[in-house]
């Protein structure tokens, strides 16, 4: 197969949008994380497809993440891959615990450098006390007698709900082997040639469930105060920055605010946001809620943005937001005020495929898109002009 090369000089289909429009778009402008030169501020955010093997990617990833590859978004993040096999959502998750999991994700990945320019994150991950869960599609509840659930860890052994056992609380052989396997699998990540890696610090996961007192009740040096229960997954971080080479981004999906009372807020984002610059962090990526079932985000249009403005402002962290951004131009606008440097979307990818291209469309930018596919539009967005 022909190697794929960007076209953006051979594609040229919106004559009508005069120069001055091509030169405003911010979502459209380029962006340098560390070393990483990406040529627009649109990342397709993490999804979990709960359909791997052992931890294995295999041919619904190439196809997943393929057609994600040519989606106009300059940054594709994968879903989270967890560093021990315990250490996964359901047992359909992906991991980067073995050399099998290793040499298929690295097929996946070499497939989707084939077809597209696009490039490519990865998100490491543990569950926690969320790990030995059914596949949302099975329930999404904590794993019954039948059907091989396993013991849970975490900072404190209280439960996440639902009916689920409380986590086994960790000790100290647990912080450290937790630890060395995010830095074992962030060294996978590194030979696999990931463009950008992620700490999931979010959505009730471990190391979330370490920096939140809804779910952190130790009284050792790992809880109590803001600080101590910041410790250790500022200790993962500094120790997978020590293997992350300085030119690749290394950054993290962080909890903007637990929305319950008692919980995280934006001033512990702050902080934590500060803290992470401090450990040679290139970026933050902001996103809310999962630390119990009874915590709901607000659902409004952009609800993290407000939160991610502060981060950015507060922390002078590279900042990009993720939740319920869906138009176009709420993510141009986003951008444009200085509320974060990029736009993650999930929902609105597996939407719309090609939301990339459509976004780049009502902005008179452009987009690489195989050649394969060069004859789609405009013909067949005669309404684009419009939107
Ligand atoms: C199918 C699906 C899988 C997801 N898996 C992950 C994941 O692996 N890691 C993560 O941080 N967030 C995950 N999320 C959350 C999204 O990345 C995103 O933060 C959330 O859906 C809100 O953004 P949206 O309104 O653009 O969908 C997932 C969301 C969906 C819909």
């Amino acid at each position: 197969m022909a190697r794929f090369r960007p076209v953006a000089r051979a594609f040229r289909p919106f004559h009508h949008l005069n120069q001055a429009a091509k030169m405003t778009s911010a979502l459209f402008s380029p962006i340098r994380l560390a070393g990483l030169e990406l040529a627009n501020r649109i990342v397709v955010s993490p999804m979990c497809q709960y359909s791997a093997d052992d931890g294995c990617a295999n041919d619904w990833h190439l196809g997943h993440l393929g057609m994600l590859a040519n989606s106009g978004a300059s940054l594709v993040v994968i879903e989270a891959t967890h560093v021990e096999r315990h250490g996964r959502i359901t047992h359909g998750c992906l991991g980067l615990y073995s050399d099998d999991n290793e040499a298929e994700l690295a097929r996946v990945i070499a497939h989707c450098r084939r077809i597209s320019a696009a490039k490519f994150g990865i998100q490491l991950a543990h569950a926690g006390r969320k790990a030995s869960s059914q596949r949302p599609w099975q329930g999404g509840k904590g794993l019954g007698l039948g059907e091989d659930p396993w013991p849970t860890i975490g900072p404190s052994p209280i439960a996440f709900g639902d009916g689920r056992p409380a986590p086994r609380e960790m000790d100290a052989a647990d912080l450290t082997r937790v630890r060395d396997a995010f830095v074992n699998s962030a060294k996978r990540a590194v030979r696999i040639g990931f463009d950008a890696i992620e700490l999931h610090l979010a959505h009730g996961y471990l190391l979330h469930s370490f920096a939140s007192p809804i779910s952190n009740q130790r009284t050792d040096g790992y809880g109590g105060s803001r600080e101590g229960r910041m410790r250790y997954p500022l200790e993962v971080a500094a120790a997978m920055r020590a293997v992350v080479p300085n030119g690749l981004p290394l950054g993290a999906r962080i909890t903007g605010s637990d929305w319950m009372d008692g919980g995280l807020n934006v001033d512990d984002a702050v902080a934590l946001a500060k803290a992470l610059k401090a450990a040679g962090l290139d970026y933050v990526d902001v996103s809310s809620g999962g630390v119990t079932p009874a915590a709901v985000p607000p659902r409004d249009p952009g609800y993290n943005a407000p939160l991610a403005a502060m981060i950015k402002r507060e922390s002078g962290m590279a900042t990009r937001v993720v939740g319920m951004i869906v138009a176009p131009k709420q993510a141009e606008a986003i951008v444009a005020g200085g509320q974060a440097d990029q736009v993650a979307m999930a929902r609105a990818f597996l939407d719309d495929p090609h939301w990339g291209w459509h976004a780049a469309a009502e902005f008179g930018a452009e987009v690489p898109r195989p050649p394969q596919y060069q004859r789609a539009a405009p013909a067949v967005w005669p309404g684009a002009a419009m939107r």
